[in-house]
């Protein structure tokens, strides 16, 4: 793993960047009408995620929170940060965006099919329940979201993108822009995170939880 991890990481910032030219290239030019319609190239048909480039489900998202999102990376409030390397990639998919297109997008992704993911990592469950209920306070026990607190659903979300995310909100990648209010919210929350391994228990809880969305 310790000798994989950093290859494969790279490996999939070469795609990403392949698949950054691509959507770039169905992006309309100055002047045309924009064409928003560029974001299954990396979040996977019907949204579902795609691994091989770290693009998250979008399918199923409350649209509070993919709006807020995206007008977040938009103003370069997230995805600006040098060790944010996935949100530096999404950041530029989102800077053209018009309130239009956003609202375009929001009801169009509001139409797909929600399949919740398939779990890949694994931790200890048991200790994962026990630091989540701090989690479940904004998040919600079935870790079902709260419009109320701007937290999102974590359920049947991507495990990997989840673990990338509570990373980079303990490392200060996310979350730190000074006009980023939820996220320093929710940075603030990672304290209860000891490391690797917490995050690891704590996401394989949430799958638990994700799993049951599918019973
Ligand atoms: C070049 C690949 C690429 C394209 C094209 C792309 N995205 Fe993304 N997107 C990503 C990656 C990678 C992430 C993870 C970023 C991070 O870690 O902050 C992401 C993250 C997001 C998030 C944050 C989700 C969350 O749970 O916080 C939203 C919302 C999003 N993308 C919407 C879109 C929409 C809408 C489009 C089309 C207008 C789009 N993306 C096009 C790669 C892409
Ligand atoms: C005080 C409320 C609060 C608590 C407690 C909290 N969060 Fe959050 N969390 C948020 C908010 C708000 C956001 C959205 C941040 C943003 O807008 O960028 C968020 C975002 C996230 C994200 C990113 C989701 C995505 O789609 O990008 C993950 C993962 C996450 N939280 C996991 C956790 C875990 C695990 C815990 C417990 C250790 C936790 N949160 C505790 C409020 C909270």
């Amino acid at each position: 793993m310790p000798i994989t991890c950093p290859f494969r990481r790279l490996f999939r910032i070469c795609l990403l960047a392949a698949a950054a030219s691509l959507a770039g290239s169905a992006m309309a030019a100055p002047g045309e009408r924009l064409d928003d319609r560029y974001c299954t190239t990396c979040h996977g048909a019907d949204g579902r995620g795609n691994e091989a480039v770290q693009a998250p489900k979008l399918a199923g998202m409350a649209s509070w929170y993919l709006r807020l999102q995206l007008e977040n990376y938009r103003a370069g409030i997230r995805g600006a940060h040098p060790g944010d390397i996935e949100g530096l990639a999404m950041q530029p998919m989102a800077a053209g965006l018009t309130d239009e297109s956003i609202e375009d997008i929001l009801d169009w992704i509001g139409g797909w099919k929600v399949i919740p993911a398939t779990p890949t990592i694994s931790g200890d469950v048991a200790a994962g329940a026990a630091l989540y209920r701090t989690c479940a306070t904004c998040h919600g026990a079935a870790a079902e979201g709260s419009e109320a607190l701007g937290a999102p659903a974590l359920a049947g979300q991507n495990d990997w993108y989840m673990v990338t995310q509570l990373e980079n909100f303990l490392a200060g990648a996310r979350g730190a822009h000074p006009e980023d209010i939820r996220g320093a919210q929710m940075r603030t929350m990672t304290a209860v995170l000891g490391g690797e391994q917490d995050i690891r228990d704590v996401v394989a809880y949430i799958n638990s939880l994700t799993a049951r969305m599918v019973e």
